[in-house]
């Protein structure tokens, strides 16, 4: 087969490194890709909401299958529009359709899917400009912390935590009024908050059947101790030591089982992957979000970790029969640590040399904000390149990664040195 992966992160280089050990896999496009997957693939310089040129590479090279990284390919209908084009409407692509999208591009809708399949969650109620007031008020009968989410896609900025009364009615009318976060908070949900630890659970649905992926947990702050502004994600370990038989139990029969047939009760076609963000509250999951992909840097520690061929579960998702395919997973533990630039998140400078890669041993690295200029390999975004190792457990595995990562240098480098620490 040939096949696309749509993404330029980590996400998508490790997707790259999977399928390309896949005997199915005869020739692989990545677009518009990274340093790390010009390795193994061929980039394609093309944005990934740029459908129609996505639709001149896909005929132009016989291309069999599309996986799509992001979301904002998904959530703009690239599904859709693969469905509702002649020459396209039989390749397979890996993502839901624009309707189920809406799961992680409408936090409104998500929060209603979740109350009307009674999926533990947050309580709620969203607002928009013409209910400020309200939104005020409701405030008011709550306790703090308070939660605010901008409904739309937000680049992960558009979730405020505050403790201060009046700093949430303040920022709710910013929201609202001022258009904080454009388009995206023209609507804003406000929830219960919630106090656990966070852990994140892996779904692959072909639209009827689903199959669990190994569950991860992700550092999102910049700083250690999960201090500082938020990231895309700082590190993740695989698997969450505290997730026991007994509690992943409870995400399947209350989350992941209500999710899928809600999926088929409410008619929204879903072939892909369900990032299904959760809280441990007490002894009781809770879903935090959803999203319609795989997570970054997630990613780069659960497909280290799954054993069967990927392109052979991508090809079962879309003739809808995934129920066939047994899905072996690595005991051993995987653990991931992001190399970011100097700034990030917030302004950082690009195109610094990274030197060391080849004196790696008995880590991946996998590359994210990284391109090749001249033959050497540069940073060229913020996040740029994630450490992944397996151990026998998460302590053995981040020793590796960090062992390796000392043997690494950009100019301004940066990564949290405590990925694990709270587990
Ligand atoms: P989200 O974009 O919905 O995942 O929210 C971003 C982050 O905000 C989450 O990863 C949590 O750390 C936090 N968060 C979101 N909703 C809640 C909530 N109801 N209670 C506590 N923390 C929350
Ligand atoms: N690491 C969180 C995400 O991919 O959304």
């Amino acid at each position: 087969m040939t096949i696309l992966i749509l993404g330029s992160g980590g996400r998508e280089h490790t997707f790259a490194w999977k399928t390309a050990q896949s005997p199915l896999c005869d020739k692989l496009f990545v677009a518009p890709g990274n340093s790390g997957t010009a390795q193994i693939a061929t980039n394609v310089n093309i944005k990934v909401t740029d459908f129609e040129a996505i639709k001149a590479l896909v005929l132009e090279h016989d291309i069999d299958m599309v996986v799509v990284g992001p979301e904002d390919p998904l959530v703009q209908g690239v599904h859709d529009f693969f469905l509702n084009d002649d020459q396209l409407k039989n390749i397979a692509v890996i993502g839901p359709q624009k309707a189920a999208a809406e799961l992680e591009g409408s936090k409104e809708f998500a929060k209603e899917f979740l109350f009307r399949h009674h999926i533990p969650t947050a309580a709620y109620q969203s607002f928009d400009s013409s209910t400020v007031e309200e939104g005020c008020r409701f405030l008011e009968t709550l306790n703090p912390p308070y939660v605010l989410k901008a409904d739309g896609l937000a680049a992960g900025k558009g979730v405020l935590i505050l403790n201060n009364l009046d700093e949430a009615k303040t920022e709710l009318k910013n929201m609202l009024v001022e258009a904080k976060f454009g388009e995206a908070s023209s609507k804003v949900v406000i929830e219960e908050f919630l106090d656990g630890i966070e852990l994140s659970c892996f779904v692959l649905t072909d639209g009827k059947n689903y199959k669990i992926l190994p569950t991860a947990k992700d550092y999102k702050r910049i700083g250690e101790g999960d201090t500082g502004l938020n990231t895309g994600g700082m590190g993740a370990i695989s698997p969450v030591p505290f997730a026991t038989e007994a509690f992943l139990n409870k995400i399947e029969e209350r989350i992941v089982k209500p999710t899928i047939n809600g999926l088929v009760k409410d008619n929204l076609p879903y072939k892909g992957f369900v990032f299904i963000g959760l809280i441990k509250v007490g002894d009781d999951p809770k879903v935090i979000e959803y999203n319609v992909r795989m997570g970054d840097p997630e990613t780069e520690v659960v497909l280290p970790r799954l054993k069967t061929d990927l392109v052979e579960i991508f090809k079962a998702i879309s003739e809808e029969r995934l129920n066939e395919i047994d899905i072996e997973i690595d005991e051993r533990a995987a653990t991931t640590v992001m190399l970011v630039s100097g700034g990030y998140p917030e302004a950082y400078e690009k195109g610094k040399e990274i030197t060391g890669l080849d004196a790696i041993e008995g880590s991946i690295p996998f590359h994210a904000g990284a391109t090749i200029k001249d033959g050497k390999v540069v940073t060229s975004g913020g996040r740029v390149m994630a450490i992944t190792s397996y151990g026998n457990t998460y302590q053995e595995a981040i020793k590796k990664s960090y062992q390796n990562i000392d043997k690494l240098h950009f100019d301004k480098m940066n990564y949290r040195k405590d990925i694990g620490f709270d587990l």
